[in-house]
């Protein structure tokens, strides 16, 4: 008999492939879905199945591409560029993610992209179901595939199917104004179970499942015709041991070397996401230039590492923000620039696992201001790769984290002197304070790590199972 699998389900594959000189290159994708599952899909026969990141036309090089993947347990959906272009920088990207983080003068209701969403989703219908035994978890995440569940669904009524949303599920007064907002109630529903980061998502999402579709639930269950459907939340936690451990890797020490030696007399800050319009970057140089002034002192001892990697660079408000970010760094370097000190160190680009790790476990302060974040999942890693329990992380009380890390300084993103307090407050702050708020979150991160995430959702799945039984 095959051995049970997880076939996890994602737009996005844990590696992106690019073409480079004629060369395939395949490089870890961004993203904190990404890197938290990357740890689970490899374990025994599992699989994730997902988009590889590049358009490929010739059959050729799609059998190269599916090959390579298989034998590091993916399998590729190959999307044409018109789909990439509809849904993915379409429905996904200019409607679901911009309504989803309640920048809603950014969400576009266009007809075509949502039926480009439908085309696709059912692209990757069929590809699970190339690949899904009867007794396989499917397990599908995110924003770009919530038809999927109901597509699988109907093909397979048995399937055991969860579904995971890693950014926020917004208040039905939002959410309401999709225009396709039962079809995607629907297609979620189609899961066994559906998880959130957090209680508040997991509310908002239920209060619409009963304001749009009418089903109402006790404590979490919902019944939609002859199913049973759980929803719950579940805080997505990290790979603990692979930070704690990272800080002591030759090659991350060799890093941390380097940059302590070129910014030895400084004290560093760290800021660190993909470029969005919801992490808050612009807000975040606004205080650096508002602490400079308040706190002329610290001019040449405080310097802002600022790590802004690529994203969606085709979706013109990507774009816009780019070139703002470009001009706000150009104008405070040029405002508070010294022959011998820079206060932005700016990098826009990735890093590789072992410079982010020597960054975490270097800096004095990690700034991490979201003005809307599903988790947030660097503010986790920062806190675990301080083994000397130094350091101080100021969080903004809007991403999905806040409600674990409550020993971070908490700050409103909006609020730009509260910003510039927290600075003050964080590089000042005495170690033995550090250290206590430090342990507390370290202990709550070891214990709620990864893995346990993975536990506690696929318990709670086969829960739901044996509910279902119990009803037939
Ligand atoms: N990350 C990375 N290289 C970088 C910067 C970030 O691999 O140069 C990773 C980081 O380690 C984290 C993820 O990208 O795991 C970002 O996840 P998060 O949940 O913070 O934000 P998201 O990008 O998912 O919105
Ligand atoms: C967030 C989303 C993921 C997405 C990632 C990177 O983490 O929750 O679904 O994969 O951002 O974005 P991208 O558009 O490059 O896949």
């Amino acid at each position: 008999m095959p051995e049970k699998k997880i076939i996890i389900v994602s737009n996005r594959l844990p590696v992106t492939i690019q073409r480079e000189d004629g060369n395939l290159t395949f490089k870890p994708s961004a993203g904190g879905l990404a890197t938290g599952l990357s740890s689970v899909y490899r374990q025994g026969n599992n699989l994730w199945i997902g988009w590889p990141g590049l358009y490929s036309q010739q059959e050729a090089e799609k059998d190269l591409i599916t090959q390579n993947l298989r034998n590091d347990h993916m399998a590729p959906v190959f999307l044409t560029e018109e789909d990439v272009h509809e849904f993915y920088e379409g429905f996904s990207n200019k409607t679901l993610w911009p309504l989803f983080h309640y920048f809603t003068e950014y969400a576009q209701y266009q007809q075509v992209l949502w039926e480009a969403y439908e085309r696709v989703n059912r692209k990757f219908c069929a590809q699970v179901l190339q690949y899904a035994g009867p007794d396989d978890v499917i397990w599908v995440h995110d924003y770009q595939l919530l038809l999927l569940p109901s597509m699988i669904r109907e093909k397979l009524p048995n399937a055991t199917i969860g579904f995971f949303q890693h950014i926020p599920f917004p208040s039905f007064e939002i959410f309401r104004l999709l225009p396709w907002r039962k079809q995607i109630l629907e297609g979620m529903l189609g899961s066994d179970l559906i998880g959130f980061h957090t209680y508040d998502d997991m509310r908002h999402f239920l209060s619409s499942v009963s304001r749009i579709l009418g089903h109402n639930n006790t404590m979490g269950l919902v019944k939609k015709e002859n199913r049973l459907i759980q929803v719950d939340s579940f805080p997505m936690g990290i790979d603990y041991e692979k930070f704690a451990r990272g800080t002591k890797d030759p090659q991350t020490i060799e890093k941390y070397k380097r940059y302590e030696k070129l910014l030895s007399d400084q004290k560093v800050i760290i800021s660190i996401d993909r470029l969005d319009y919801s992490k808050g970057i612009k807000q975040r140089l606004k205080a650096m230039d508002i602490f400079f002034t308040r706190y002329p002192e610290y001019i040449g001892k405080v310097s802002l590492v600022l790590i802004v990697v690529p994203s969606r660079v085709k979706v013109d408000q990507y774009q816009a923000l780019k070139e703002e970010i470009d001009t706000m760094v150009g104008w405070l370097n040029g405002k508070y620039s010294r022959m011998d000190w820079t206060p932005i160190h700016y990098f826009y680009r990735s890093f590789s696992f072992h410079g982010l790790s020597a960054l975490y476990s270097s800096a004095e302060v990690a700034l991490i201001t979201p003005l809307r974040d599903g988790m947030n999942l660097v503010c986790k890693e920062f806190i675990a790769s301080k083994l000397d329990k130094k350091g101080v992380l100021i969080l903004s009380e809007m991403a999905g984290s806040a409600k674990e890390l409550s020993e971070a300084i908490l700050v409103n993103p909006n609020d730009i002197q509260q910003i510039v307090d927290a600075m003050y407050q964080a590089l000042t702050m005495p170690e033995e304070e550090q250290i206590a708020r430090n342990e507390e979150m370290q202990n709550k991160l070891k214990r709620y790590n990864i893995h346990r995430w993975v536990e506690m959702f696929m318990e709670q799945l086969e829960i739901v199972k044996q509910k279902q039984t119990e009803l037939e």
